[in-house]
């Protein structure tokens, strides 16, 4: 075991103690946070260090049921999948959908332990992309925080609620478009540029943390892209510092961070095993492979483990963890390289060796090939609080030509495998699976491709 991770759990056993005596503190002030729960009379707990430990985690009846009714589907139909509070009227739900009170009613019902939500509505949401642009533009900071983060802060604050643990992974994508996607960039767009200049971001993620943090059995997790994103030294060390700008806006402090989600909705795969970023091959280093392109990360644990790093040196506590989406970057199947390439050149070797067999790394609209990923588990590496499945399989991430539709969301090239590509993907092809429906829909092939190459195995 390394010393950083030793120092990891020391600090964590440390938190977790500090916290456990302000609750005895609160309790002896006359604060009291037991609850009657679902007839029986679960206490709110202290925040715990790893909340996925020893915890069963809700399933999503609504998912479940699309999954079930899937051929080979009820392999995975019991697996808990986020929650997407993708819009103002999720939270109340209706029309045939759970809102946010029945999903977690339903989870006391489960006797579930944790429940996993998604919040995804920023102004200007999707920056970088048209896909899944939102239904708040740019300047509706007041109706983010008054219509949509406020009521969910409000639900989950209902004592009712205090025995289950609230994992809420915060805003997808945004903060690192503000970094990676602005300014004298060639990746630059100019909606980019308007939600760093208006500071909407920083500032909706700021009071989020706050609201929601302050909610007892709340544990926020903020989103922190994925290596084939942030793991260039350019965006490294700037991500952690606009994280850290985000979680100290509007009142809030680092306090209200549990932790980060890499990968979420993404496909970089877990761990490559047949390169490490280290090799050479005729004198040249992976890094100068076309498909790692100088990054210093080559999978997804590395780049968790080495950022959450990052992040505690920019001032976000020591015991914080690291979530990683693995719902759909197993890329097993037929296709998957049973060994290293061939050490003729750097580029033989990677492409030859690599899981991810995406056409670029910048990629990220229904990928053909992909499978599905590691099983959500509980504390799976050092740093690591848990694999979970946020995206819900099988959900498209865009419709791949233009769908009329009345959720804000436009039609994003990227999700059309015709498309040659821009700055973002280094004008390679799309890799899109073909015929999608719009973002967050149910798409039956690519649910089938996720299945048939997963990995591991069903
Ligand atoms: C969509 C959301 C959806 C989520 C989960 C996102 O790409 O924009 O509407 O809830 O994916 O599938």
């Amino acid at each position: 075991m390394s010393r950083t991770h030793r120092t990891h759990r020391t600090h964590r056993r440390h938190r977790t103690l500090l916290l456990a005596l302000a609750t005895v503190l609160a309790a002896a002030g006359g604060t009291t946070v037991a609850s009657a729960g679902d007839g029986g009379t679960r206490a709110a707990a202290a925040r715990v260090d790893n909340p996925y430990a020893g915890a069963k985690v809700y399933v999503n009846p609504e998912w479940s049921r699309k999954a079930a009714a899937e051929p080979g589907g009820t392999a995975v139909a019991h697996q808990p999948t986020g929650v997407w509070l993708d819009r103002i009227a999720a939270i109340a739900g209706g029309n045939g959908t759970m809102g946010l009170r029945a999903h977690l009613d339903t989870a006391l019902q489960q006797r579930a332990d944790l429940v996993q939500l998604v919040i995804y509505n920023l102004p200007g949401r999707d920056c970088a992309a048209l896909a899944s642009n939102g239904e708040l533009g740019p300047t509706e900071i007041d109706r983010y925080k008054r219509d949509y983060i406020d009521p969910i802060a409000r639900i989950l604050a209902d004592p009712k609620y205090a025995g289950l643990r609230i994992v809420t992974t915060v805003e997808i994508d945004s903060l690192p478009n503000l970094v990676t996607n602005t300014g004298g960039r060639p990746t630059a767009t100019p909606q980019c540029d308007v939600m760093k200049a208006n500071g909407n971001y920083v500032k909706g993620i700021g009071y989020a943390l706050k609201q929601l943090g302050a909610v007892p059995n709340v544990y926020n997790y903020v989103d922190a892209g994925h290596h084939g994103w942030i793991g260039w030294d350019d965006n490294f060390a700037a991500s952690a510092q606009v994280m850290h700008q985000a979680a100290t806006a509007e009142g809030s402090t680092v306090d209200n961070v549990h932790g980060f989600i890499t990968n979420t909705a993404n496909y970089s795969a877990l761990k490559e095993d047949h390169f490490r970023i280290d090799d050479t091959v005729g004198g040249r280093s992976v890094r100068q492979s076309k498909w790692v392109d100088w990054n210093r990360y080559t999978d997804e644990l590395s780049f968790a483990q080495a950022f959450r790093n990052q992040l505690v040196s920019t001032g976000f506590r020591p015991g914080i963890g690291m979530l990683i989406d693995t719902s759909r970057n197993g890329w097993g199947g037929t296709a998957r390289p049973t060994g290293p390439g061939p050490a003729t050149d750097v580029d033989a070797y990677v492409n030859g060796g690599r899981y991810d067999r995406r056409i670029h790394i910048g990629n990220w609209c229904n990928q053909s090939g992909a499978g599905l990923g590691e099983r959500p588990q509980a504390a799976p590496a050092a740093g690591v609080d848990a694999y979970v499945w946020m995206k819900p399989p099988g959900e498209s991430d865009g419709a791949s030509r233009e769908i009329p539709n009345n959720e804000g969301k436009g039609f994003d090239r990227m999700c059309d495998p015709t498309y040659t590509g821009n700055p973002r993907n280094g004008h390679n092809m799309s890799g899109a699976l073909p015929n999608a429906p719009l973002s967050g829909h149910w798409f039956s092939a690519q649910f089938q491709e996720l299945l048939k190459n997963a990995h591991p195995r069903l």
